[in-house]
């Protein structure tokens, strides 16, 4: 039976979230089910969903809506829901609004063979029960719309930094590492397999620890093994949070090469007030401290950040501060968002939203206007360089061009060539947008 099933699976949210629905079609791939890139021709349609934002879960409402028609030409459809809404909307969309067969949240994939075989037998297909423990370490993901050069490894779970805004720590539990070992043989795996880029996903990879019985190994150490194993695989990382990241770990960075010289480093916001406000455990002073020091270890090493517009008492003046700290560390990129409350958090539960929606509106707008013009002016900086691109693909522009990344992550377009995506070539950056790099490839291969 499973053998002929075919699943159709759609991930929203952020990378960790993508990198589960690797998971879950490695797990679904054992057990005899196939997958497919047609939602026509599925059996069965997985969303894995995100709560971050309630625009988020709004587009999520909206496709489940869409997958309950095509129940009308597919009767025996089987729509499952998972990752980071499952637990807050179970009762919802599944009892109220009978829009879902399955529900499963972010630990509970293991067990999907077996809900998978509960729906339609009248016993609820519904697992939200989140581990202190499951890391999924052991389990080798299929990778899902690779460009066979660039991949995600987890290797940490859940979050207990309790941002007051945030949804995460509810969604996805108690933090946890995974077991060292599996990271260094699945970067070797992927590198065996022709990949040259991994990043490496956590929600706050400064605290990965794993303790085996000779040493402990902290994520800079974690990051010097993987460094080593694979001195052509380019390592990159995501999410520092300012609050720990160390020197240790910026030394370690300038030590390897294929250590990428970009990190991502969220602010969230300019003011001590807001910073507070957020629970982010540190000022803008520390803040700006650490920005100094990663300029000192790691000269010419790109930052970028996420920043909130409009949160909780934001007065006029907390976002001048916010617009001020964006033009002294002058981001090379940035994420942007509008504070959305969330339920569950401590910012719902103790804090006004009380920043008109306009307000919010015209305070983001200055965001991404200011940081068009810092992604501009820090890729025009680029412009005479030579730099060594990792090539990803064919540009989406033209047939005839490339595109790939810099060590600092910034996008380049350059004219093909003989060379091959997953080789690293020379390239002299003669032009920019703000969002791309032009270039022209300097060593040919023969
Ligand atoms: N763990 C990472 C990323 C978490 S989610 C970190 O700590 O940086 C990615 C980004 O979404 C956050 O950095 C934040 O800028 C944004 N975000 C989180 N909750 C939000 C909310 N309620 N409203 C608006 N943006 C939010
Ligand atoms: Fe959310 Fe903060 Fe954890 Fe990031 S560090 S996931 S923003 S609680
Ligand atoms: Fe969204 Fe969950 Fe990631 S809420 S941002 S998918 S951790």
């Amino acid at each position: 039976m499973k053998e002929n099933k075919k699943i159709y699976i759609e991930t929203y949210g952020c990378q960790m979230n993508f990198s589960d629905s690797e998971i879950v079609a490695s797990i679904l791939t054992e057990s005899g089910y196939k997958f497919t890139d047609e939602i026509i021709s599925a059996d069965i349609i997985f969303v894995n969903t995100c709560s971050i934002r309630e625009h988020a879960e709004e587009r999520v409402r909206k496709r489940l809506q869409y997958f309950k028609s095509l129940r009308k030409k597919n009767p025996d459809l089987v729509i499952g829901l998972l990752g980071c809404m499952a637990d807050r909307t179970k009762v919802a969309l599944m009892e109220e609004e009978h829009l879902l067969d399955l529900v499963a949240g972010p630990d509970a994939y293991r067990h999907l063979p077996e809900l998978l075989d509960k729906v339609g037998s009248g016993q609820p297909a519904i697992d939200t029960i989140l581990s202190f423990d499951e890391t999924y370490a052991d389990i080798t993901p299929v990778r899902l719309d690779s460009n066979g050069v660039s991949a995600f490894i987890s290797i940490m779970r859940g979050c207990e930094n309790y941002c007051s805004y945030c949804v995460v720590p509810s969604t996805r539990g108690r933090e946890r590492s995974r077991d060292a070992e599996t990271i260094v043989n699945e970067t070797r795996d992927l590198y065996q397999k022709g990949y040259r880029e991994v990043t490496l996903l956590g929600q706050n990879v400064n605290s990965y620890k794993w303790q085996t019985a000779g040493e402990t190994i902290d994520f800079a150490h974690l990051l010097e093994k993987i460094a080593l194993s694979n001195p052509l695989m380019r390592i990159r990382f995501a999410t520092s949070h300012p609050k720990d990241i160390s020197d240790e770990l910026l030394n370690t960075i300038a030590r390897y090469p294929n250590l990428c010289k970009s990190i991502h480093l969220p602010v969230q916001s300019g003011s001590n007030h807001m910073l507070e406000l957020m629970n982010r455990k540190y000022s803008r002073e520390e803040y700006l401290e650490r920005i100094h020091v990663i300029r000192q270890i790691l000269p010419g090493c790109a930052i970028s950040t996420d920043i909130i517009a409009g949160f909780c008492d934001e007065t006029e003046e907390d976002h001048r501060q916010t617009l001020s700290l964006m033009n002294l560390v002058g981001y090379d990129a940035a994420f942007m968002f509008k504070y959305s409350e969330r339920p569950q958090t401590l910012a719902a539960d103790t804090l006004p939203d009380n920043v008109p929606d306009e307000t919010k509106d015209l305070r983001l707008r200055e965001i991404i206007d200011l940081q068009q013009k810092l992604s501009l002016s820090s890729n025009q900086k680029e412009i005479g360089k030579t730099v060594e691109i990792l090539i990803e693909g064919v540009s989406k522009r033209s047939v005839n061009q490339y595109f790939g990344r810099t060590s600092q992550n910034k996008v380049a377009v350059f004219t093909k060539t003989t060379s091959l995506p997953g080789e690293y070539v020379h390239v002299k950056i003669t032009g920019t947008t703000s969002a791309t790099l032009l270039g022209e490839i300097i060593d040919f291969r023969e």
